[in-house]
């Protein structure tokens, strides 16, 4: 996935850059010698030097030297520091960002990194620093954009972000982060929030719908539940990806509201029930609902939206698509792309078996009941998991409608003895 910037902070940051580079000329005249002997500028420039050297010796691995300059007085001509005027006090230059990416350096974040006070921008992206990301990072008060994925940072959600007042763009994918995912992060003012590919497990918390970001990446973790009906009130969502969780229950009517929303990506989840009315997706591009366990009618509302490009709902177990679907599946008349192979729709080629059709079919879902938790946690998240791995009988058994009810017979026999 392209990286995703801010247009105002791209120029805010070419600033930076830009006086970073003539900074480093104007102190050209330091000798790099003993810092005892060299005073430095300013005091943060001092601290910034304490904890950069901290950094540099928590490193156990630095394949193209990237490092080897991080030596004496001058922090503003380290390879990747960047120094700009302080905000508070445009005299005085101080580090304003670091930009680490693709160094491959193994180490982990000391915790006198929270002397660089005045950092907008911190970007690690694919190094090898693992360990937790340090609470008292807390003074990062100018933070904008905070990219530390593709490392090997664990611990739960580094919640410390939460307390930045002016991040907008915060990439935590490919680590190895456990745990709930905080209602804060929903209620903060971001742009960007990429959580995909880590070990989340909680619910989607339903401050979701106040989060007023452009895109959000939630593949390929552990998260159980349903999705909040609050996402309806999401207006400026353009992405949003929910592919490979757990997640289950039917998709909430507020869909149709996001009528900004160009990519929407809930497959390989346990989602049930049939579609709802999406016709308001008026921007949708990519729909990709593959792989769950959803029935019913295809409707030509979704198949005929106006900016559809690719319509994948392959691997579920629909009965019926409409005609505008079906026609285009075979013929390229319109130039977009359906995907309907692996369902139960009668006569088409490359459809799911007929006993396996009718043993999930013979139990229609009721929304009503299986999306009671629309809001706020799933109370079956948890025994769900525990359901699953523990059913002797049933391989098939992946309807969360069927589910519940036996959960339901199991706590009855549980608490009757
Ligand atoms: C890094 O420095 C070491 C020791 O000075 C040298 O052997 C190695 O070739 C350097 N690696 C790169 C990629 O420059
Ligand atoms: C953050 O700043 C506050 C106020 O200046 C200070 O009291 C606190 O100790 C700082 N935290 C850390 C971890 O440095
Ligand atoms: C679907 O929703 C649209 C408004 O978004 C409405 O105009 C239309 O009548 C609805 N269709 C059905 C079948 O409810
Ligand atoms: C259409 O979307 C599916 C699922 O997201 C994807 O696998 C496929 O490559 C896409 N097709 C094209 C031509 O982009
Ligand atoms: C449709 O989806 C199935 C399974 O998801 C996949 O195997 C197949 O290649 C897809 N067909 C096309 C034409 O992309």
């Amino acid at each position: 996935m392209a990286h995703h910037h801010h247009p105002i902070l791209g120029l805010i940051l070419f600033f930076l850059f830009t006086f970073s580079s003539l900074s480093t000329f104007s102190h050209a005249h330091f000798p790099i010698v003993e810092e005892e002997q060299v005073p430095f500028p300013n005091l943060r420039l001092k601290n910034a030097y304490v904890a950069l050297q901290a950094w540099k010796h928590s490193i156990f691995s630095d394949p193209y030297n990237t490092t080897a300059n991080w030596i004496g007085n001058d922090v503003c001509s380290y390879n990747g520091v960047f120094c700009a005027p302080a905000l508070d006090d445009p005299s005085m230059d101080v580090v304003a960002g670091i930009d680490l990416n693709h160094a491959d350096i193994a180490g982990n974040l000391p915790s006198e990194l929270g002397l660089l006070t005045d950092m907008a921008l911190f970007h690690i992206n694919s190094n090898r620093f693992c360990g937790i990301v340090p609470p008292c990072l807390e003074n990062f008060t100018l933070m904008h954009e905070f990219d530390i994925s593709n490392n090997r940072f664990v611990g739960g959600f580094p919640s410390v972000v939460l307390q930045w007042p002016h991040l907008k763009y915060l990439d935590i994918r490919f680590n190895d982060f456990e745990g709930p995912l905080p209602k804060e992060l929903f209620e903060m003012d971001l742009d960007a929030i990429f959580l995909n590919n880590n070990r989340f497990t909680s619910s989607l918390p339903s401050t979701l719908g106040k989060s007023k970001a452009s895109v959000i990446t939630f593949a390929n973790n552990k998260l159980t539940g349903c999705i909040p009906r609050s996402i309806g009130k999401m207006k400026k969502l353009n992405e949003v990806i929910f592919m490979g969780n757990d997640l289950g229950g039917c998709f909430p009517e507020e869909f149709g509201m996001m009528e900004n929303l160009n990519v929407l990506d809930l497959s390989d989840n346990h989602f049930v029930g049939t579609l709802p009315n999406l016709t308001g997706l008026k921007s949708a591009e990519i729909i990709d609902i593959a792989s769950n366990e959803l029935s019913g009618y295809v409707s030509e509302s979704i198949c005929e939206l106006p900016s559809l490009k690719n319509f994948t709902y392959s691997d579920n177990y629909f009965t019926g698509e409409a005609p505008t679907c079906a026609a285009s599946s075979s013929s390229s008349a319109t130039g977009i792309i359906f995907n309907d192979s692996g369902n139960c729709l009668i006569g088409k080629k490359l459809q799911k078996k007929t006993k396996l059709c009718l043993s999930i079919l013979a139990r229609p879902v009721d929304c009503d009941k299986v999306c009671g938790c629309g809001e706020g946690p799933s109370s079956s998240s948890l025994p769900l998991e525990i359901k699953i791995k523990t059913s002797p009988k049933k391989k098939l058994i992946n309807s969360a409608y069927r589910i519940v009810e036996e959960l339901e017979l199991e706590l009855a026999l549980l608490t009757s003895n």
